[in-house]
């Protein structure tokens, strides 16, 4: 690659894409249209507690939307239906050193679930579990098992690329292909799996990728200036939108708003909650707000000093941070450490 590309992210491979879809200017505009659902007026601004789980703003397309997609299948298919994934009894090493000890978590589909807690504690480690990045590390293993709707995505029968087309990952430094346009950017995927499709139907994925990443509009009179020249904070909804052009199940972000001004980090996170409804996020933030304003679930993890990084807590945010039940949870989300 002649970029200074992570080869994480080379990793992540895409769908195959067949056929040619054709659609004239109204049809897609319809399709985008439907494709983003009205937010409901008066919604609350906090999801209502796990357990019979509605958030009225995460309104899921209906079953005419679904088909619109799907009459654009593939690469634009139909939304994916929203994943829940599940860590069970997950410990990591690198080397002989144990970082992360049997940690079990649920990450409900259509919730945005925060990770939080100190430096140093395991929250990447997890999150690269997640999609096994992990194993990448020369000296890293691990053990327990990560379930995507209840399939183990480390199963040795099933395909590394399975688990990285499904669990898309974000990081916390926004990494565009420096060389290449923002056009290019959002189809590297494609490109980098070698699989052919018309210009429509890249066109199509471009615009409802930028499109739900929130930076269309910025950036549709300038497709083919390299993703470099952008901001930080629209590099990083590329790097979202370039996540999203594979269909993800699954979103994962490692502190994606660390390196960005409040307004760009507002942007993102106004972003965050409106892809909530078609794919199910797991965002690692060292920001307390932000934490209680874009998720509805959190886990605090902590690691003792010289021992691995576990879950003290999880739950419904509220109750994290309104009514913690463990006094080193509301030490940390009172800031009196970390
Ligand atoms: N590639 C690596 N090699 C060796 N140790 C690592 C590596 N990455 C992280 N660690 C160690 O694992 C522990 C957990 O790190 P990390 O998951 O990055 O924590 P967090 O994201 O909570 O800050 C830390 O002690 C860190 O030093
Ligand atoms: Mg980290």
């Amino acid at each position: 690659m002649t970029d200074n590309v992570q080869n994480d992210e080379l990793t992540q491979v895409l769908p195959p894409v067949k056929g040619p879809v054709r659609r004239d200017r109204k049809q897609r505009a319809q399709a985008r249209t439907e494709a983003r659902p009205e937010v409901v007026a008066d919604a609350p601004v906090k999801a209502p507690r796990l357990g019979g789980f509605s958030a009225p703003w995460l309104k899921r397309p209906s079953a005419a939307d679904a088909g619109v997609y799907a009459s654009f299948s593939p690469p634009v298919r139909e939304i994916a239906p929203l994943a829940t994934l599940e860590g069970r009894n997950v410990s990591a090493w690198f080397g002989e050193r144990q970082v992360l000890d049997r940690v079990n978590l649920t990450m409900p589909a259509g919730i945005i679930t925060s990770l939080i807690g100190p430096s140093g504690c395991g929250k990447s480690t997890f999150l690269r579990i997640l999609n096994r990045m992990h194993e990448l590390v020369p000296s890293a293993s691990l053990a327990g098992e990560v379930l995507l709707d209840g399939e183990d995505i480390y199963d040795p029968e099933r395909k590394l690329v399975d688990a990285r087309k499904s669990i898309g990952m974000v990081f916390q430094k926004p990494n565009p292909f420096p060389a290449m346009s923002i056009y290019d950017n959002v189809i590297a995927g494609l490109t980098l799996t070698g699989k052919r499709a018309s210009n429509d139907e890249k066109d199509f994925l471009v615009e409802s990728c930028l499109t739900k990443a929130g930076l269309w509009k910025e950036v549709r009179d300038r497709l083919r200036a390299p993703g470099s020249g952008l901001s930080g904070g629209q590099q990083q909804r590329l790097c979202i939108a370039r996540s999203l052009a594979v269909t993800p199940r699954i979103l994962l972000m490692d502190e994606p708003c660390s390196a960005l001004d409040p307004t760009s980090t507002r942007v993102i996170e106004e972003t965050m909650l409106e892809l909530a409804h078609e794919v199910t996020i797991v965002i690692v933030t060292h920001n307390m707000q932000q934490a209680q304003r874009v998720s509805q679930n959190c886990a605090f993890f902590l690691a003792a000093q010289g021992t691995p990084g576990g879950i003290v807590e999880h739950g419904p945010t509220d109750a994290m941070f309104g009514n913690p039940i463990d006094s080193r949870t509301a030490d940390y989300v009172n800031g009196r450490f970390g």
